[in-house]
């Protein structure tokens, strides 16, 4: 008995790697860095779309296009007759009926490929929200779970000469082990929503390379480049032209080589956004990229850019055109939100509270805003689910590995009000710390914290997490979900962390742009003026914080949010944007704008 209940769990076992082994190999790869300056199809466009509510496309298998064989067969799905939507973009704002939508839509491509010697192929994805299996000529080429980072799949040896078919099941249903989970404060936008191409590569390509400053050099360049492909061994150049430089190195067998070298550099700072055009070379390929240089530390309570104290005028975003009320990709959408913030007088975005998009983070580089990266870790989170922690480091390799060579990124967040009450949380969060340290040390970490107590005017901050992080963050709506328990210029701080810098990264409170006929001083009113209030205030309290680095307004503009459903002042939207989804600023406006001036 005990024999034949062994083999069973045995078997069972073997079973379980096998659907383990199965699911790893069908994972999506991490994407190569800076695929711009690839050879990259774009298969951007319009795609065909079947809308799933119900699902059932899987059990009908619509990625197999079946045709009927004979008369009397027929097939309950088609992408022909049905409507197209432009890829990238949400599909929530595509159709009236995908407005609040969330569930599956399957989207359909067809692209023509020449298939050449020595070239290697991978279909590339800047963004699906949330889950994507993706399909290829009818066979399952991969899934990848997460909305704001990118991947790959190779499809060298799946790809046909001339025509193919690329289908994709996209879900954007809120999960449990989600990240981020069920709730949060924002729509949940569906789709592909940012760039998807083809990239062709040689057998032997510049996988990734990390070229930036030695943490608390303003001088000493310390990286490395890894090769993705057989022969691995080759010789690699380091060229930035405008400063003469030339620097060659050799990879190892497994294609990786550390690099190392010095040259005076015109640091890269908001005043003067400094960007290098750089060539990574290998024998066998070439990657051009536009690489600032600037060093970011935290020395006691102060943060320091290039040697140089700076506070953190910062503004939270979220990625959102407020003008379509769409989710934003393009550099048109972050050119809008950037300027908003660039007037407000700022010298950092928070980009909440996930990864936005390549081209915001580029953008911003070049106009001299640095950028706070966040995963949506957001509230409540299921740090006790086993797949959790993996799928929050997947995230952060996704992450780090895109945006690590832009110097305007100052800072990772791997966290937004998490409870220290939820089980595992400080574990996963401090192990998911470790792992961000070791894959960069070169920038601040942070995890942003409202679990501080606020009692006879006097804030308590004690986290144990702040431990770990570089900075202490800290959400307080005081004013609004809290109301002041006296004078703003009265507060008392009691921070168990004496020895590092304090940053509010979100305060505020909402109103309706234009609605100031009723009584300011009731805050169902929702009336700039009592908006405008809480701002007066917390710039008289900012004076009572010690160490004080940085603050950050929730939010720049309003945005769409479903959970907000006060129809005579939300509609849909958290109000406590500084200027309205149609760029109205409001009263408050002026007080943050005034207050940077002053910084
Ligand atoms: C939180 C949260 C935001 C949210 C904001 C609000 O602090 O981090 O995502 O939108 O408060 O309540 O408006």
């Amino acid at each position: 008995m005990n024999k034949k209940r062994n083999k069973i769990v045995f078997k069972k076992k073997i079973l379980v790697a096998l659907i383990i082994l199965f699911c790893n190999y069908l994972q999506a790869q991490t994407a190569m860095v800076n695929v711009q300056s690839r050879n990259l199809t774009s298969l951007n466009g319009k795609w065909k779309v079947i809308i799933d509510p119900t699902g059932i496309g899987d059990w009908r298998q619509v990625w197999q296009e079946k045709k009927p064989q004979k008369k009397t067969d027929f097939v309950e799905y088609s992408f022909e007759g049905g409507p197209e939507l432009d890829v990238p973009g949400d599909f929530n704002t595509q159709m009236p009926e995908l407005t609040y939508f969330e569930g599956t839509v399957w989207y359909k491509k067809q692209f023509s490929h020449t298939k050449r010697e020595d070239k290697r192929l991978f279909l590339y994805f800047g963004a699906v929200n949330y889950l994507a299996d993706v399909y290829l000529n009818g066979e399952k080429i991969g899934s990848h779970e997460g909305g704001f980072t990118p991947f790959q799949f190779e499809i060298t040896n799946k790809v046909k000469e001339g025509n193919n078919t690329l289908i994709v099941k996209v879900n954007n249903q809120r999960k449990e082990n989600g990240l981020p989970g069920v709730g949060y404060d924002w729509l949940n936008f569906g789709g592909i929503t940012r760039d998807v191409g083809l990239i062709e590569t040689n057998n032997v390509f510049i996988e990734d390379y990390f070229i930036q400053l030695k943490k608390g050099s303003l001088n000493n360049v310390l990286g490395w480049v890894q090769l993705n492909g057989a022969k691995t061994n080759q010789k690699i150049t380091i060229k930035i032209p405008e400063l003469n430089l030339n620097y060659k190195t050799k990879t190892d067998d497994k294609g990786f080589a550390n690099i190392e070298f010095s040259s005076k550099f015109t640091l890269w700072s908001p005043e003067n956004p400094k960007i290098y055009k750089v060539a990574i070379e290998s024998e066998t390929d070439a990657v051009d990229d536009n690489i600032g240089f600037r060093s970011i530390e935290v020395k006691g309570s102060e943060i320091f850019l290039n040697k140089k104290p700076i506070f953190l005028k910062a503004v939270n975003i979220h990625e959102e055109n407020p003008f379509k009320g769409s989710r934003a990709f393009s550099k048109e959408d972050a050119g809008i939100l950037l300027n908003a913030a660039k007037e407000l007088g700022c010298n950092l975005v928070r980009l909440a509270h996930y990864p936005h998009s390549e081209n915001m983070i580029k953008e911003a580089e070049k106009m001299g805003l640095m950028v706070w990266d966040e995963l949506p870790i957001y509230q409540h989170i299921k740090f006790s689910d086993s797949l959790v922690p993996k799928k929050m480091e997947m995230m952060l390799k996704e992450m780090v590995t895109r945006d690590k060579n832009r110097a305007a990124v100052a800072i990772w967040s791997l966290s937004n009000e998490t409870y220290s009450s939820t089980p595992n949380r400080n574990d996963a969060l401090i192990s998911l710390t470790q792992k961000c340290k070791a894959m960069d040390s070169t920038r601040l970490i942070s995890h942003v914290i409202n679990t501080q107590g606020y009692g006879d005017n006097t804030f308590t901050v004690r986290d144990s997490l702040y431990k770990y992080s570089d900075i202490v963050a800290i959400n307080e709506y005081i004013g609004w979900y809290i109301p002041w328990q006296g004078k703003p210029s009265d507060t008392k701080w009691e921070i168990d962390f004496p020895n590092k810098p304090v940053f509010i990264s979100e305060f505020g409170g909402e109103a309706l742009y234009g609605n100031n006929d009723l009584p300011s001083d009731e805050a169902s009113n929702w009336t700039e003026g009592y908006q405008e209030q809480i701002y007066k205030d917390q710039v008289k309290m900012f004076k009572t914080i010690p160490n004080l680095a940085g603050v950050c307004p929730w939010i720049l503009f309003d945005y769409k949010s479903l959970s907000r459903m006060n129809q005579i002042y939300q509609n849909g939207y958290n109000r406590k944007g500084l200027i309205s989804e149609n760029g109205e600023k409001k009263k408050a406006w002026y007080i943050m704008s005034r207050y940077y001036k002053g910084k």
